[in-house]
């Protein structure tokens, strides 16, 4: 199967994904990677291992809307079976929902739908929470509300910073991903009202 990975960031989900689908059993491999800005770690960590890349700003369009077909036609470009969003801070429009709708996922380090939004372990530990984790899910057009796929859990701790549990998580979330896309593109998938089924 082939992935398209967007990042904005450091790229550790990628490299993970890059680590697994070194492995032809995986069933997968990474045959681009998209950043939404320029000097990405994560199309660092592409480039060495010798993934194409692109880039789309924002700032680069006339309108948002032109970013979004503009973002869709280098996806499409690469005939993804899935799309992968691993930190990508963008939300997608119309343009790539309609493409890619039924086949991109996002991974967000909170257990949704608590502390949807881009600071997920810091509102977690705000809130008081005595675990937390992370969530695999298909996009749909609101901000991380889409169908489940999988969640996975770790601990809160009295100690923690934003930093230690943020990192716990993301430990979790990288394992989490590259079993879970495994099981995608090796054993696909249905959606029903909300409902994701692996066979
Ligand atoms: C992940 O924890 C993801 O949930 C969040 O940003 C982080 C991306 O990390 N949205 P990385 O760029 O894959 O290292």
């Amino acid at each position: 199967a082939r992935l398209v990975v967007l990042v904005s960031g450091s790229g550790s989900n990628l490299q993970a994904l890059l680590d697994a689908t070194a492995d032809p059993a995986y069933g997968a491999r990474v045959v681009a990677v998209g950043a939404d800005r320029e000097g990405t770690l994560g199309a660092e960590r592409a480039a060495r291992a010798g993934v194409p890349t692109f880039v789309d700003v924002v700032k680069d369009y006339p309108t948002r809307d032109e970013w979004d077909a503009a973002l869709t036609a280098h996806v499409a470009q690469h005939q993804p079976d899935l799309v992968i969003s691993a930190g990508f801070l963008k939300l997608v429009g119309k343009h790539f929902l309609t493409a890619f709708g039924d086949r991109y996922i996002n991974t967000h380090n909170a257990l949704l739908p608590a502390f949807p939004g881009i600071h997920g372990p810091r509102d977690a530990l705000a809130y008081g929470v005595k675990i937390a984790g992370a969530t695999l899910f298909f996009v749909d057009a609101g901000v991380d509300t889409g169908p489940i796929i999988a969640q996975c859990s770790v601990p809160v701790l009295d100690d923690d910073t934003e930093e230690t549990l943020t990192e716990r998580i993301k430990d979790a979330e990288r394992r989490q991903l590259v079993e879970q896309v495994g099981r995608l593109v090796r054993e696909g998938w249905t959606i029903t009202d909300r409902k994701v089924t692996i066979p």
